[in-house]
């Protein structure tokens, strides 16, 4: 019986002692990112140093970003979607035009929910900013892909806009605008409005874009992945 706690005691310690250095060793690896300037210079001991002035990159989301990061993870997005740019030796992705460089573990350091996702039906979207920039586009897509992406594996989400008939007292502004003669626009009666909900998305969706200079991962691909 003795030998036998022993031996429990031994495991714990073994099993304690490792998970310990797996947590501190990456918190020594990755626990001191710190946001950077593109522009960094040399200074007299051949430290990099941040220019002054500079805007610090990742940048962090404004409140209405944040509310449609909730969003994005509310309604699943992530399990279509990725949001990482993988290396040339595991993938297309730079020749895919899913972003300008690789991620590296410092574009993440902002998010309180890292969203790397797992699977791609659909295209990766760290820099979907960048590439779809037309916010009625990106409306348009979510109230039902078939209008801009004909014959697309996404659902839609037509519960994020609300359907109302055109009055004299209706405030149709913001109404979507949808191309001429597609078979999916409404009647000319009706207007298609956006919720808060949809609007906090694209917003957080337009400001996707890892095109900026780390001190570790350099733009190197142009907008067509060349
Ligand atoms: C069932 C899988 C699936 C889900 C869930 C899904 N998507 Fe998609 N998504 C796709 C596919 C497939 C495409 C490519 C065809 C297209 O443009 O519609 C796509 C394309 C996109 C694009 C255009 C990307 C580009 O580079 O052109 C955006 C933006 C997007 N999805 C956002 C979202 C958001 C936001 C959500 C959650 C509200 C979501 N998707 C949920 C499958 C999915």
């Amino acid at each position: 019986m003795n030998h036998f706690s022993i031996l429990l005691f031994g495991i714990f310690i073994i099993l304690t002692s490792s998970f310990l250095g797996l947590i501190s060793s990456s918190l020594n690896q990755l626990g001191n990112l710190k946001q950077s300037t593109e522009t960094l210079e040399l200074n007299d001991a051949g430290d990099l140093i941040l220019v002054e002035g500079d805007p610090l990159y990742p940048m962090k989301l404004s409140g209405l970003s944040e509310q449609g990061h909730l969003e994005y993870i509310k309604l699943g997005c992530v399990n279509c979607h990725t949001q990482q740019v993988r290396r040339e030796e595991l993938g297309k992705d730079l020749e895919r035009g899913f972003g300008q460089r690789v991620t590296v573990p410092r574009d993440y350091i902002m998010q309180a929910n890292v969203l790397l996702g797992y699977s791609r039906i659909g295209p990766d979207l760290s820099s979907v900013g960048a590439r779809k920039t037309d916010l009625n586009w990106h409306l348009l897509h979510l109230y039902n892909p078939q209008i801009t992406s004909p014959g697309s594996l996404m659902p839609p989400f037509p519960f994020l806009f609300e359907t109302v008939e055109i009055s004299e007292t209706t405030a149709t502004d913001n109404a979507l605008v949808f191309p001429e003669g597609n078979p999916y626009s409404p009647k000319d009666s009706i207007a298609i409005i956006p919720t808060k909900r949809a609007i906090a998305l694209v917003e957080y969706l337009l400001n996707l874009d890892i095109n900026y200079n780390l001190p570790e991962a350099v733009v190197t691909k142009n907008d067509t992945g060349e």
